[in-house]
């Protein structure tokens, strides 16, 4: 028996005496070994960030298996044995690229970086055991990891340089290779955005060997293990006998393989396990043993080993053999994410028995055989159990009793008259967890369409994976038919009811998938009786086929074409050029710091916080006496700390509190703060506060409920009028009024809010902070500590992701970090876990549009009177902002001469809603894109036509009095309609709709007009700092901040044509606030053109003093200039300082300004197709068309807008907020909030930049690009009406039907209503509580 933990890490032994059996390996990597390079994403095995590889050698296979792991699962004292590999292992900036970095880097693929090293580590790992993977192999290796920023087409397109495919008979002339793509660019466009033919080799014969001494000794396998803590104790057994003895006497005992059951419970439930028993040394749970009748796969087998070898049986025996194996792969592929599949087993699936796992639908179905041991006086006992009716005994539990150990599963070979087939629908189809699946196992009389017999099993619809009896005896002895499904689906419906109220909600569609999956069930197996001539090819008809089938991740096909630089521009001149992000190699490698990868210092303390558990409540009682008693914990903050004033924060009203003053107002509303000595004691102590509260009522979540409360913000609701609405809605020759509505969205940048708070003197504070206005935080942290603004420092080197979520709620964790470290006089630090950042800090503000339009026979637009609602959750943060952004987009590219526009800000009992890349834009163009198309769908003509019709044109004036200057739609829009070759694609799309009743496609088109400038005033406005050193080389400050948008790269490519140097010589190393004061938030798109402009401002001055120097040294160089000026004493530091002109306008004050500097626009065009059946959908295409002037950096500026758009993608159509009826948020992780994974990109992606437009109104004639293309993603959510449409005219419905975005699986299969749909007999809604309610 040992307590000495061994493992090794990037080829370095690491000895551990005693390890914590709760410490992670992620954890361990980051906090002893300080390998950072690793990040903490959700620790819940949902975002891939702390993806690393781990190999161990398999001595009965004499085989290195490298498994990409998530770290945040991996328990550390599992490593006992392993090699583990990092980011850091593979390759440095400072030694040699690895070139999964390279590649990476150099495609584009990294902008904020967070998501990055996780990416190169699950490609790393493949190609371990790969060295040439397929495509296939590539989207199986990255189903377990999210980007936020790139819209991953660029990580796709460097990482395909590895595969088969890519791998042309061509040679060195290859297309790919010699830089011209496939594409045919035009003379004046450049295809290229980075050079393949530089990429180093990949030579396999390069890579770290596995540690021999791993290799050599076979103790490190045979080992009996025990290590413990105060709180817990991990057996690793290696004898069945032991193990069972452990279990025998500990029943409560955990077992653990994966940990991704146990794991999860014990970070988010806090669970405390007191045993846990490893048994992954135990021969008898790894066991695979191939008989005539089937496989047989020990308990502890991985989801991984079990595919690979079901697939290569499915290849080798006969296809009626493998009905079985087929189907347990299908699911497979869709079963979490590859790290997961690596380490977690079937044996765990199984015993936790969630409602919703994958394989007990498809084991119970089988009716599975399982072996199971235990040890009872004396001896081990084994018996053999069967899954299916009663083997599971309630939520969580099953027969199997808690001293019993799961040995084994048989997967039984089908025979020929035998069909086994499942599905699974889930939010998101990669790496997610299933809302309904299903698995239906079918036995016909021989070389008969009658049923002999029948289980069928669903997992989402009860505690429990259940089956259907009733309906499988009614089925007994019948055809197999289309009267029978009718039967079956009468049936079911009874059979498997839902309440009202059961939690996970959605319960119509549900109940609605339960007969959608048997009849696709139906559909698949009548196809194979088809095609085996059992029933007659003609038993299906041709339309219905389609049906049986499910979407695949289609091969991504992309383009992206810009503008090429002038042939007479200097090879130096960045300007114009697809430049690499100025991090991106140490964003690849692991090396960027991000604010919690900052060094740990000397009596640094964690500080955790207790957050409200209530809607809206009066405090009763708050008493951390037992969380101070806790050893290591050392003080409580909360309101009691500040005074009221100090207490009083926001980032313009001051109407927040740093911890809540006597009444909560929302779930998560910050209550108290607990300083201890690390992060899981200070989380610990933080659950310790005792808060008793009284309940308040009204608790108001929803928009609806604010309008019946008539709960708005004070000074609400404002208006702005033009023309006269009443007169033109009067006149018109039709009227319609419409409403629509749409959700928040989570931000989910990879880094979630950090703040390091270090006192300096003991009136000084230095913050390092995950913020996009360093400045604010500065000026607040002055304001609840009572300093002046000057003893203030605040800092942010770079943002793993922002988009608007740390714009101003970074307060939220800044404040009391800065307080705590002041007052306590040691550095403090927190970086919130995931489900407490989602919890707390807000979110995109969900949206409620009524309108009434008034518009001619033609269609063109006379007079629209609009109410637009937010919901601005308790405060008003920047809610104000962003409601008058959607007032002045709700028009989007279409004039309306009379225009009423009202709007609300509606306070509920949510956390504050906030900033969110589009601020209100896409909210409002949203309505507009209703409205255009409620016009066309009334006017009987084509929505591209209405839309041309009521076009702004150059020159026309805004409905707040702003006049529109080169408007470019119609040329974005007739490049976009070409490009996506739209006139065929809609002759298409007839054709496939008219052949296909079970899927259906739609294609729409959506143009964006976005209005550049920040609403408020004093915002416009940039400074820089540049300083020239000695050696030449160049530190240039700005005020904005790197958040991964590419904003230093294009600053010094600014600072590098205006000066005349090389970009090398130049370097960015943080915002400060004591290099550049005052600064504006880095927000509103206009990062660049603000900030750029105070660069050239800052290099003109620099420019002239070094003039008369170069004058007099004209044949020297730059080194020899600075030099030179040095000694003659010129000063080589210089400021600048840019005031956007001409806006500001005021309809009283100030009426002949603009609102806006300038817009930016673009049309995307997407094709759809969805599942009429499941809800499911797939874009097929997408071609995006965008006017951003003259791009500073092409690479940088199509990676915005690939990453806009799929975020815009992921707001319209994916990402569903959760909250309880009374304002608790249900999602606050990857595992419940999906966002748009690598397999969710349009199958063809095309983005070009429009040629030839220059923008005189920014820096180097370019234009902003962050925010505008989001609002292109709804042209996914469009498609998807259009295609739902067409299945509604197939049953003879209208196509006016209402869809909330975002427009999910749910939504679409409940609109796209038919013969199953119709049986659900649903609740009136306010007859119930639901369980879930839309805010
Ligand atoms: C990000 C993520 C995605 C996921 N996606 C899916 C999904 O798509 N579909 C799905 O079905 N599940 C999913 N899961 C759930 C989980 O991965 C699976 O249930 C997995 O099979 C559990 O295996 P494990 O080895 O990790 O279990 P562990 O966490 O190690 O153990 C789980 C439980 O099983 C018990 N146990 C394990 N082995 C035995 C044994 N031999 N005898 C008795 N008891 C045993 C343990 O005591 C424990 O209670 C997901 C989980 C995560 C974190
Ligand atoms: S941090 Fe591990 S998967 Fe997200
Ligand atoms: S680059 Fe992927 S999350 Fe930012």
């Amino acid at each position: 028996m040992s307590a000495v933990l061994v493992f090794f890490v990037n080829g370095k032994k690491v000895t551990e005496v005693s390890p914590d059996p709760e410490c992670t390996l992620l954890t361990y990597l980051r906090e002893r070994l300080r390998l950072c390079g690793t990040k903490l994403g959700c620790a819940e095995g949902g975002c891939g960030a702390c993806t690393v590889m781990v190999s161990r050698l398999d001595r009965r296979a004499s085989k290195i298996r490298h498994l990409a792991v998530n770290a945040c699962l991996t328990p550390v004292c599992a490593m006992h044995g392993c090699a583990v590999t990092t980011v850091e292992g593979i390759g440095s900036t400072k030694t040699r690229l690895h070139p999964v970095q390279e590649r990476l880097a150099k495609a584009h693929g990294s902008q904020c970086g967070f998501c990055t090293p996780g990416i190169v580590m699950s490609m790393y790992a493949l190609l371990r055991n790969a060295e040439q993977p397929s495509m296939r192999d590539l989207e199986v290796a990255f189903q377990g990891n999210l980007c936020r920023c790139t819209g991953y087409r660029p990580i796709l397109e460097g990482y395909k340089t590895f595969t088969k495919e890519f791998a042309c008979g061509m040679g060195d002339k290859c297309c790919k290779v010699n830089g011209k793509g496939c594409g045919s660019a035009l003379d004046d466009t450049d295809d290229k955005l980075f050079e393949r033919s530089e990429f180093q080799p990949l030579d396999p014969s390069q890579e770290p060997i596995f540690p021999p001494e791993l290799q050599l000794s076979e103790a490190f396998d045979s080992q009996s293990l025990v290590f413990s803590s105060d709180r817990v104790t991990w057996y690793r057994p290696t004898k069945l006998e032991e193990l069972l003895q452990l279990k025998a006497q500990h029943p409560s005992a955990k077992l653990v393989v994966g940990n991704t059951e146990v794991g999860v419970e014990v970070k988010f439930k806090h669970f405390l396990y007191p045993h846990l028993i490893n048994p992954t040394q135990v021969q008898e749970l790894l066991e695979v043993r191939e008989s005539p009748d089937g496989i047989y796969f020990g308990a502890a087998v991985s989801l991984m080993e079990i595919d690979a070898l079901l697939r290569q049986r499915i290849e080798e025996l006969p296809e009626s053999e493998t009905r079985l194996f087929q189907c347990t792969v299908d699911m497979l592929h869709y079963f979490a994410g590859k790290q997961i599949r690596n380490v977690a087993c079937l044996g765990g699936n199984i015993m936790t028995g969630s409602p919703i796992s994958d394989m007990n639908p498809v084991l119970s179905a089988a009716g599975a055989q399982l072996e199971v041991a235990s040890f009872v006086d004396g001896q081990i006992r084994r018996r053999t159990v069967h899954m299916g009716t009663g083997f599971f005994t309630g939520y969580r539990r099953n027969v199997i009793e808690a001293h019993e150990v799961l040995l084994g599963i048989h997967f039984r070979k089908t025979s020929p008259d035998q069909y086994i087939v499942a599905f699974k629908q889930a939010r998101r189809r990669d790496d997610d967890i299933a809302i309904v699946n299903a698995a239906i196992n079918v036995r016909f009389e021989e070389h008969s369409n009658l049923v002999a017999d029948i289980s069928m099993a669903f997992g989402g619809m009860a505690p429990t994976t259940v089956l259907a009896p009733r309906t499988a005896q009614l089925m007994a002895g019948q055809e197999w038919n289309h009267q029978l499904v009718e039967r079956v689906a009468e049936s079911l419906c009874t059979e498997l009811p839902l309440a009202a109220s059961a939690p996970g909600g959605m319960i119509a569609y549900r109940r609605a998938l339960v007969v959608s999956l048997f009849f696709k069930a139906y559909l698949a197996i009548s196809l194979k009786l088809s095609q085996s001539g059992i029933v007659s090819s003609d038993a299906l008809a041709p339309e219905e086929r389609s049906g049986a089938q499910t979407f695949h991740t289609p091969v991504l096909k992309s383009a992206q074409l810009f503008e090429r630089v002038c042939s007479d521009q200097p090879v130096c001149d960045p300007i114009g050029r697809p430049q690499v992000h100025a991090a991106a190699l140490k964003q690849a490698t692991g090396e960027a710091i991000y604010t919690d990868d900052i060094s740990r210092m000397d009596g640094e303390v964690y500080l955790a916080f207790v957050l409200s558990t209530k809607p809206r409540a009066k405090i009763t009682r708050l008493d951390a006496t037992a969380a101070l008693a806790l050893e290591g914990v050392h003080q409580f903050f909360s309101y009691k700390d500040l005074t009221e004033h100090e207490n009083e924060v926001g980032p313009v009203f001051h109407d927040e509190h740093v911890f809540a003053a006597g009444e909560v107002h929302c779930y998560g509303q910050i209550v108290g703060a607990i300083a201890a000595d690390n992060k899981a004691l200070a989380q610990r102590a933080a659950r310790l506060v005792n808060v008793e509260y009284q309940d308040l009522s009204p608790v108001i979540v929803t928009i609806e409920q604010a309008i019946e409360h008539k709960s708005y913000f004070p000074d609400y609701p404002r208006f702005v009028t033009k023309g006269n609405v009443e007169q033109a809605l009067a006149q018109a020759d039709y009227t319609f009024e419409g409403t629509c509505r749409m959700g928040g969205q989570e931000h989910f940048y990879l880094e979630t809010h950090a703040a390091l708070a270090v006192p300096r003197d003991s009136d000084e504070l230095e913050l390092f902070c995950s913020t996009q206005h360093p400045s604010e935080v500065q000026k607040l942290v002055a304001h609840v500590t009572a300093l002046p603004s000057h003893r203030v420092v605040c800092r942010a080197k770079r943002l793993g992701g922002g988009f608007g979520g740390k714009e101003s709620r970074g307060i939220s964790v800044a404040l009391p970090v800065a307080l705590a470290a002041y007052r306590m006089g040691r550095p403090v630090r927190c970086m919130l876990d995931r489900d407490e950042d989602m919890l707390i800090t807000g979110t995109r503000h969900p949206f409620l549009f009524k309108y009434k339009v008034g518009f001619t026979k033609e269609g063109l637009i006379t007079a629209c009177d609009i109410e637009c609602y937010n919901n601005a959750g308790w405060s008003m943060d920047l809610s104000f902002s962003v409601l008058e952004r959607a007032m002045y987009h709700f028009e989007n590219c279409y004039r309306i001469p009379n225009v009423r526009v009202g709007g609300w800000v509606c306070k509920t009992n949510l956390p504050s809603n906030t900033a969110f890349r589009g601020f209100g834009g896409p909210q409002g163009m949203y309505a507009g894109e209703h409205i255009i198309r409620d016009v066309a769908r009334i006017v009987g003509r084509e929505v591209v036509d209405v839309m041309r019709l009521n076009f702004y044109k150059t020159g026309d004036y805004t409905h707040y009095n702003q006049q529109l200057e080169h408007f470019p739609i119609e040329r974005c829009l007739e490049d976009c309609l070409k490009q996506s070759r739209y006139n065929e694609k809609r002759v298409e799309i007839a054709r496939f709709n008219r052949e296909n009743r079970w899927r259906k496609r739609g294609m729409a088109v959506v143009p964006t007009k976005y209005g550049i400038a920040f609403g408020v005033m004093h915002l416009n406005q940039a400074g820089a700092l540049i300083n020239i050193y000695g050696d030449g080389s160049v530190l240039l400050s700005h005020g904005g901040v790197e958040i991964g948008q590419g904003l230093n790269t294009k600053m010094i490519q600014c600072a590098a044509r205006a000066l005349g140097i090389p970009p090398e010589l130049i370097h960015i190393s943080e915002t400060a606030t004591d290099k550049v004061p005052n600064t504006s938030p880095t927000a509103a798109s206009v990062g660049s053109d603000i900030n750029g402009m105070a660069v050239l401002d800052a290099c003109e001055k620099l420019n002239k003093r070094l003039a008369p120097i170069k004058e007099a040294l004209p044949d020297g160089n730059w080194k020899e200039w600075i030099n030179k000026a040095y000694f003659d004493r010129v000063s080589l530091s210089a400021t600048g300082f840019y005031a956007m002109p001409g806006i500001g306008y005021h309809p009283e004050t100030n009426p002949n300004a603009r609102t806006y500097s300038y817009y930016t626009n673009g049309v995307g065009v997407s094709v759809v197709e969805i599942d009429c059946l499941t809800g499911d959908h797939q874009v097929l295409s997408t071609d995006i068309v965008m006017d951003i002037g003259s791009s500073l950096n092409p690479a940088i500026d199509i990676g915005q807008i690939e990453g806009a758009f799929m975020q815009g993608y992921g707001l319209f159509t994916l990402e569903e907020l959760m909250y309880s009826p009374q304002g608790m948020l249900y999602s606050r992780g990857p595992g419940m909030y999906k966002l748009p994974g690598f397999a969710d990109i349009p199958g063809e992606f095309n983005v070009s930049l429009l040629t030839g437009a220059p923008n005189p109104r920014a820096v180097y004639s370019s234009k902003a690009v962050g925010e505008p293309p989001l609002f292109i993603g709804s042209s996914a959510f469009f498609a998807i009406k259009e295609a739902i449409a067409a299945a509604r005219q197939d049953q003879g419905l209208s196509g006016d039907f209402p869809l909330e975005a975002p427009s999910t699986s749910a939504r679409i299969r409940i609109a796209c209503q038919d013969k199953f749909t119709k049986l659900l007999d649903i609740p009136e809604p306010g007859s119930f509580t639901p369980w879930n309610i839309v805010p």
